[in-house]
């Protein structure tokens, strides 16, 4: 009797194990494409020499592309020729590891979607060999998918974001969580700015640690609420034909939905993508299908000189990072000046600071009264601390290059990079510079 019944489970099992190795992909729907041959010619963003592949779900096509001859990212392309515009980037593979001519970018019978190199080493991969996956296709919001035999997806693009959201993607707690900037137009690794959402907000950080941005939606300070996602959505308002694009985030525990405003939007547009910039600014742009020469629009941008009519969230520019250069004095979006031990003088983009030695004894602090770093808006400091306490930490620090300190609320910021400091015109606020003495 038990024998006949671990008979029949090893048979069970024997069979269920076959027909899970048998879920295959159709020979027909396998593909493999080499990276060879002419160049497009229509305008793509960073302004790079790109070869288009046959995958296409209008206006999303998948591309090789290069801005350095040899180094090539697989990267998905939104916009067709007849918008007449630049067509973004809105997801990437391979990131801080190019492939070369020659190199393949497959969907194997397998399941499995690979990028490798011309000598058969792997770059990249979605590791979904042997896990059901039948199908492979871009939808039309632009997600790439892996589907399994009853339609669910084993694999996503929107669940691996590089420094774009795609309207209908998410950020999640658990899942992906952040955006990373891109070094430079020319030089595609992650750069130094990352945009993440957080159980308690959404946060924007300079070199992972140095917090520039965070949102404030109050019903976080609730105890036992949290965010559980952050999705690219059209908020319906009381005017029908009207939309907003906003980044919304769910609450857990809670009945209420915060969401990030961006601009008002006077069409449906399900194709609009948010984008952290090399910059560190984040931006909100919407595509309109079907209209020639104005298919694009800048929606919103979050450090911007104007201050919307509609008073949404919207940040000085004196609040990036890297507004005024290593070391400048920024005000009302302006640089303003080059701060010196011996007064602030007319600013120009080489303005820096001269780094102090380290030993004690060997520097000195010079004052600045009215001024921020760009982590005090939103960072809390340590504290209360005297300033004297305050002080003698950065004197300690040979990374140190000067202390910030509020004199109202006692508290102090160290800074190990200076970069923009903002004038705040409040004499509470003062900025403690090393010099050499
Ligand atoms: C790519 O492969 C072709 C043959 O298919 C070869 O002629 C060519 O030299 C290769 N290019 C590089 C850069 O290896
Ligand atoms: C917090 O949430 C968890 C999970 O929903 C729940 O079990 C717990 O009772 C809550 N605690 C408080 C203090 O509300
Ligand atoms: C966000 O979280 C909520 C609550 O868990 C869930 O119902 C919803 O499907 C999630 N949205 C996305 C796009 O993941
Ligand atoms: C907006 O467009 C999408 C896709 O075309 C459609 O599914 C959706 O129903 C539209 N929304 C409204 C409110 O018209
Ligand atoms: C300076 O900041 C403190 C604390 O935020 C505030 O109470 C005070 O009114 C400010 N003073 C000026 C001149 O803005």
């Amino acid at each position: 009797m038990a024998s006949s019944l671990s008979l029949i489970l090893f048979y069970f099992i024997f069979f269920l194990s076959i027909s899970l190795s048998s879920a295959v992909v159709p020979p027909a729907d396998t593909f493999q494409y080499v990276n060879q041959g002419d160049f497009g010619e229509f305008d793509s963003e960073y302004a790079p020499n790109y070869r288009p592949l046959p995958p296409f779900t209008s206006p999303f096509q998948l591309c090789f592309y290069n801005t350095t001859p040899g180094v090539y990212t697989l990267s998905l392309r939104m916009g067709t020729r007849r918008d007449n515009a630049v067509m973004p980037w809105v997801w990437e593979a391979n990131r801080g590891n190019p492939v070369g001519e020659n190199a393949t970018f497959s969907f194997t019978s397998d399941g499995n979607l690979v990028l490798a190199h011309s000598d058969g080493r792997i770059a990249w991969q979605t590791n979904t060999a042997n896990k059901g996956v039948v199908g492979f296709a871009i939808l039309e919001t632009g997600n790439i998918v892996l589907r399994d035999s009853k339609g669910s997806f084993v694999w996503q693009s929107f669940d691996s974001p590089t420094d774009t959201l795609l309207f209908g993607q998410s950020l999640r707690i658990g899942g992906p969580t952040t955006l990373v900037s891109r070094a430079s137009t020319t030089n595609n690794v992650n750069g130094v700015y990352s945009f993440v959402l957080e159980p308690k907000r959404l946060a924007m950080y300079y070199k992972t640690t140095m917090r520039y941005w965070a949102s404030t939606f109050p019903e976080l300070n609730q105890r036992n609420v949290t965010i559980v996602n952050a999705t690219l959505e059209i908020q319906e308002t009381e005017y029908e034909e009207n939309y907003f694009n906003s980044l919304k985030c769910r609450l857990s525990n809670s009945g209420s939905q915060p969401y990030l405003d961006f601009d008002l939007l006077r069409y449906n547009s399900t194709l609009s993508y948010l984008r952290l910039g090399i910059d560190g600014n984040l931006r909100l742009y919407s595509y309109r299908r079907n209209i020639r020469f104005s298919s694009w629009s800048l929606l919103f941008t979050l450090f911007d000189r104007t201050v919307t009519p509609r008073g949404t969230t919207v940040e000085d520019e004196c609040q990036q990072p890297d507004r005024c250069g290593k070391f400048g004095l920024c005000e009302g979006s302006q640089c303003v000046g080059c701060p010196s031990p011996t007064g602030v003088f007319a600013w120009s983009k080489d303005c820096d600071s001269k780094p102090p030695p380290c030993k004690a004894g060997g520097f000195r602090y010079y004052q600045l009264k009215g001024v921020d770093h760009f982590t005090v808006k939103y960072t809390p400091g340590t504290g209360p601390l005297k300033q004297s306490d305050c002080e003698s930490k950065c004197s300690k620090d040979c990374k140190c290059l000067g202390y910030f300190y509020r004199t109202d609320r006692s508290r102090c910021w160290i800074a190990n990079e200076l970069k923009t400091l903002t004038r705040v015109g409040n004499s509470t606020h003062l900025a403690f510079i090393k010099t050499s003495v």
